[in-house]
Formats: structure tokens, sequence, C-alpha cells
């Protein structure tokens, strides 16, 4: 996909339609025009902290306030040191004096087609209900509570709970294996794991519960486990151990004030992969990820009190958390939350929620849009989709095909699409069209939001000319950036900020073009992007090493026409003879060890890896191989790639 050195990496992406907002759109719009965009954008980078000061003294609730905008001690940032505030209290409380307190703050379909709508002040009940039955099981501020859910209401509350009473929640996605989550509890030290018996897939049952009862073998930190019934499969409840929620829940108070909590308060730990084999807890705070998430949602999102807002991530991704949890609600928004899969029962079920909620804004990802064109365009045009009127990509680049397909057919051609870039580091999006002020380009995500400063630089730190790959850095602290890695400081210095002097490192590849608008060309480090989920190739190969047959492991990713990126793996074995029941059990040993997400689409067996003279891996060979632009001979078998290495003399 691209080369691995800043400055060295040559784009052969050609793309000049360019589609100016609809006029319609832009009169209506909360920023209107690109003279609006480049004075707020000016306005933020002469002078971050009166912009920021401003907003957060305006639009957060302050049980204390602030005495300093930023406190920047490279590479650590505080944001509105010495403020009091609540995150919880900002999505939820705030809203119960204004016209909003009746307002849906969550309308909720799950995948058997069973409906549910929370309004801001039912909501507000709920969470404070269940934050009681957090202090009742003994949780105290600064603890750690593990979340593993299906997409339901819950999931939110559960989140918004330990909000409120500065618990530290770590939301695991429910896709990942029981090692994963002891692993992930483990790092954590969780005190608390909350779950439900299962979820709805595919119109099949995932038994989260169960999922979990191994998980909890291996996470001794963990008390207490909550249990939610969601589907009244049969579960194991340990007795002194697992509590049922509903039973919880009955006794609970709804009266739970929000508890005052400094501005840097840790509020979540979201696990990510980096370019090592441990998966990194990124630490998020309370004030200044709660400014960000809101603002970037107003601005990209255009967003208006009668909309109704559709993010189809899931919250166990930072997308979840910012753009279906604390950025929509601290903006007294309306979210469509969806439990199940995009093709259940059938392949309409997305234009179905569209259609039947009249949803206004459709957040979603390009291997979902991918997906969705071949299925075909019959399942749309079944559909009335007149009510979107802004859509939006997230997770990875979107090829201009599908960006077209994703306009015109879903948009009609009447909808902007923002292609929002951003990292779970980042917080919050970081660069996008703003809807109605920038003019698109399919495959750009176009220009950075307010106060964010990018750069691309070379190996060196030194501006590339434009038109020129580097690596893409940014210059500036800014509201949601992480503020370290979970027991890990040194990792965080290491990760971020020793490659380029006073500079974040997002290990991202871009370039940007004469127009000023920015191209994502992919990750500079082992990092993968399948489905748009973030996997390091040396995860996917401890997996495999520590599967008996094994003697070593090369992953790397090939393209992919639905998933972006398919993992293709390439195994040394010890004793072994490969055989296609090997190549099945290794696809199931990774599944087990990490999630579903990482499970391998192709195995190919060899008696070495390629390597360099110094003993390292040539991953861009082995890409090569993989994605078919080289051939060995027999693919079947056994094969020997040491040959073609030679025979090539590389060096990477
Ligand atoms: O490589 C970029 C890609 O996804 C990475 C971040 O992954 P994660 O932390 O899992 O967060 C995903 C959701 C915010 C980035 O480093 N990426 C994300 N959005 C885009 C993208 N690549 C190109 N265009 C995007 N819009």
């Amino acid at each position: 996909m691209n080369g691995s050195a800043g400055g060295q990496i040559d784009s052969v992406m050609q793309e000049a339609r360019v589609f100016p907002p609809p006029p319609e759109f832009a009169a209506r719009a909360r920023i209107g025009s690109m003279e609006e965009y480049e004075a707020l954008y000016a306005r933020a980078k002469n002078d971050p902290e009166s912009f920021w000061g401003a907003y957060a003294r305006e639009e957060l609730h302050w049980f204390e306030p602030f005495t300093k905008v930023l406190e920047w001690n490279e590479p650590y940032a505080k944001w509105f040191v010495g403020g009091k505030t609540n995150i919880s209290y900002n999505c939820l409380d705030r809203h119960l004096e204004s016209p909003r307190r009746h307002k849906a703050a969550i309308v909720w379909e799950g995948e058997p087609g069973d409906q549910r709508v929370l309004t801001y002040d039912q909501l507000h009940r709920e969470v404070c209900r269940f934050a009681n039955v957090l202090k009742h099981l003994g949780i105290e501020k600064g603890d750690r509570v593990s979340i593993y859910m299906p997409m339901v209401p819950e999931l939110a509350i559960a989140m918004l709970a330990c909000a409120r009473i500065g618990a530290v929640h770590s939301v695991i996605f429910a896709g990942f294996s029981a090692e994963a989550i002891a692993e992930r509890n483990h790092d954590a030290e969780a005190k608390l794991q909350i779950t439900a018996d299962g979820g709805w897939r595919r119109g099949k049952v995932l038994p989260l519960k169960e999922t979990v009862d191994q998980a909890l073998e291996k996470s001794p930190t963990v008390q207490k486990c909550v249990v939610l019934r969601r589907v009244g499969n049969d579960v194991t409840m340990k007795e002194g151990r697992d509590y049922w929620w509903h039973e919880l829940m009955e006794e609970a108070s709804t009266d739970c004030p929000a508890e005052p909590l400094d501005s840097e308060h840790p509020l979540f730990i979201l696990y990510t992969s980096g370019s090592t084999g441990k998966p990194k807890g990124i630490r998020h705070t309370t004030a200044g990820y709660n400014l960000y998430t809101k603002k970037t949602f107003e601005w990209v999102f255009d967003y208006r009190d009668e909309d109704l807002f559709w993010c189809t991530a899931d919250c166990g991704w930072i997308t979840g958390h910012s753009y279906i949890v604390y950025g929509p609600l601290s903006a007294g928004a309306s979210v469509m939350m969806y439990e199940g899969a995009p093709n259940w029962p059938a392949e309409d079920r997305f234009w179905d929620i569209i259609e039947k909620y009249r949803v206004n804004t459709l957040y979603t990802a390009p291997t979902a849009i991918r997906a969705f064109i071949k299925w075909g365009d019959e399942h749309v045009e079944k559909h009335d989709l007149s009510s979107l009127r802004l859509l939006g990509t997230v997770g990875e680049g979107i090829n201009p095909e599908a960006w077209m397909w994703y306009h015109e057919k879903i948009g009609g051609g009447r909808c902007p699409i923002v292609d929002t870039w951003w990292q779970t580091e980042t917080g919050g999006i970081m660069m996008s069209p703003l809807p109605g002020a920038t003019p698109t380009k399919p495959g750009s995500c176009t220009k950075p939001l307010p106060g964010i400063i990018p750069r691309i630089v070379d190996a060196q730190g030194n501006d590339v000319p434009v038109g020129h790959g580097g690596w893409l850095v940014i210059a500036k602290p800014w509201p949601g950036m992480l503020r370290g890695i979970w027991g890990n400081e040194e990792r965080y210095v290491e990760q971020y900020w020793s490659k380029i002097p006073h500079c974040y490192l997002t290990g991202d590849n871009a370039r940007v073009d004469e127009d000023g608008y920015y191209w994502i060309m992919g990750r500079i480090d082992d990092v993968i992007n399948v489905s748009g989920h973030r996997l390091s190739t040396i995860e996917v190969e401890s997996a495999l090493v520590s599967h008996p047959a094994v003697a070593e492991a090369a992953a790397v990713g090939r393209p992919d026409e639905i998933k972006g990126q398919a993992i293709a793996v390439f195994v040394v074995l010890k004793d072994a003879e490969p055989s296609d029941a090997l190549r099945d059990e290794l696809r199931q040993h990774v599944r087990q060890e990490i999630g579903a997400l990482a499970q391998p689409d192709d195995v190919r067996f060899t008696t070495a890896l390629p390597k360099t003279r110094s003993g390292k891996i040539m991953r861009r060979l082995l890409r090569d191989i993989a994605s078919g632009k080289e051939t060995v001979g027999d693919t079947t078998t056994l094969e020997d790639y040491t040959v073609l290495a030679k025979l090539r003399g590389d060096e990477e």
C-alpha cells in the first residue's frame, strides 16, 4: 500500500472532481462559507487559549471554574486547569432545565426489531440509578470498570454512570475473545465487569456471559460482575460474584448528583493496537475531551435540534464513545442506536431504519459502503431516504468510486459527505469538510478543524513540498488529545512524541495538494486497517506463535474489496505437516486469542520467512506476494520465499 519512510511515498491517486456544498444546505448551516471557516481557523490558530477557553466557559457546566486554559509541559497537556465539571452532568442534567428535557436522547432498535426511546429525562433517571448501583457494589472514584456489552441503551447508561461518579470505564468491543478481555482487564486492573447474557447478531445469540466467564477466570482484579438480561439465554451466575442488572436496579434510587471532577480526571481507557503485540490503553480525561467532542460534533455534523443523528459504529470503538455517547449527548442531540448487523434479516436493514425513523444524518464506514455496493442497489431503491441531509464516513480512506455511490445512491446527490479523519488517540475528528462550507473532493478528508495544526514531514522533521507524501504530524496540543497510555508513560512519549521534535506523530502517511487538501495514504507502521479497525500485525503473529505447531509467523495486510485490508499470514511450522485442517485450526486459534476481527483470511505455509541480512522480515515482499503482485511457483503447499528474497537481493 505505501512505502515505510516519510517523504518517499509517491501518490498515484488522481481525483479532479470537486463538489461544493449545495447552496440550500450552506444557507442554513452553522458555518456557511469558506470565509467563515477560515476566520474561525485563524482565530483558533492565533489565540488557541481564548478560543477554547470561551467555548469551555459558555458550553460546559462548571462546579468550579478553571483558572488556566492550557498548561503545556510537552508532551503532557492539562486543559482547563483547576476546573471541576462532570461529563455526565453536561450530557444529561444540563438539558433538564431546557426544552430538551423530554426530547429523545436515544432512539434504539434491537436486531429482532424491538424498539425503545429514552428521553433525556428518562436517560438521566436510568444513569442515576445505575450510578447508585455502582456505588452500592463498592465502586469509587478512579476505579476501573470493564464493559463488554451488546449495542443496547444500557451500554450508554453504564458508560454515563461511571462518568457520573468518576469511575473510569474501559469498553471492550463485544467481538473480542475471552483472552483479549482478560488481557485488558489485567492491564487496567479493572474492579468490576459489566456484561449481558448475550447479544443478537444475524439472528444468532452471541454468548457474551459465557465469554466473560472464561475471561474472569484470568482476571483476578475483577471482584464482581453485573449481567444485563438482554436475550434470555441460559447463563451461569456465580454466587457472590455475579448480579443481575434488573435486580440491582429495582433497589436503586434515582437520586445521584454528579460528582464534581477535576478537568483532568480520567474518563476512560480504550484499548487500541499499536505497532507492538500489546494493545495500548489510550487514556482520555474529562473536560477537554468533553468540549472537543461536543464542538466537533456540532461543526462537522452541522447539528440542529430537530435532527436524528445515526452513527453506526459500536460503542466498543472510539467512534461510538465520541459520536454516539459523549459528543451528541453534550450537544443535546437525538441519536439513533442499532444493535445488530446491516444485513439482517435482509441487506436493506440500514435503509429500512432510515426510512422508519426519518434519520437525518448517517455516519458510517467505507467498508460498510463497499458491502452495500456489492449487495446491490435494489436494497436501497426500495426505501425512501429523503429524510437524509448529511452523510459521513470514518475509519479509513474512502475510494472515490464508493464516495460517488454514497453521494448518488444514498444521498440522492443532495447531501454533502463529510470524510472525517481522526484516531482513538485524538478523541475527536481532526480533519473533515464542514458540510456548509468546504467544497469536497472524493477521497480527501479536506482540511483541519479549527485548533488543529497538521504538518507533513520527512523522517528528519522537514516539511515536504506540496504533492509529496510524508508523515502526518500535529504541531500543537488540542483539547481532545490523549493524555497518555494507561500504566505506560514511557510508551506514550516514545510512540507519539519522540520521532519528530515537538509534534504528535499520528502514524499515518499523507500528502497535501495545491488547494491545501489532505489525502491520507495509510499507515507508516505495522498496523493494518481491517474493516476500519486497527490491528497490529505483531498481535496476530504473537497469537500464531502461541500455537504449538508454529515456529514463526509473519502477518501482513493485502488489499480487499470489502474490508479495505485483509490479513494474510505466512507460517513456518515446527514439525507438523501443512494441511487444510491445520490452516483452519490456525485461523480459529487467532480468533480465540484475539477475536473474530483478527481471523486471518489467508494462511500460507512456508519453510522460511524472507529476511534481510540483518534478520528483519521483508514485509514489503510478503505484502507483494499476498496481494498477488509477486508470484512464487506453487502456492498451494509449502513455499520457499528465501529463494525469491535472495534473487531480489532486497534489503528493507
Ligand atoms: O489510518 C487512519 C485511519 O484509521 C486510523 C485510526 O484508527 P482508530 O484509532 O481505530 O480510529 C478509527 C476511527 C476514528 C487512522 O490513523 N483512518 C481513520 N479515519 C480515516 C482514516 N484514514 C483515512 N481517512 C479517514 N477518514
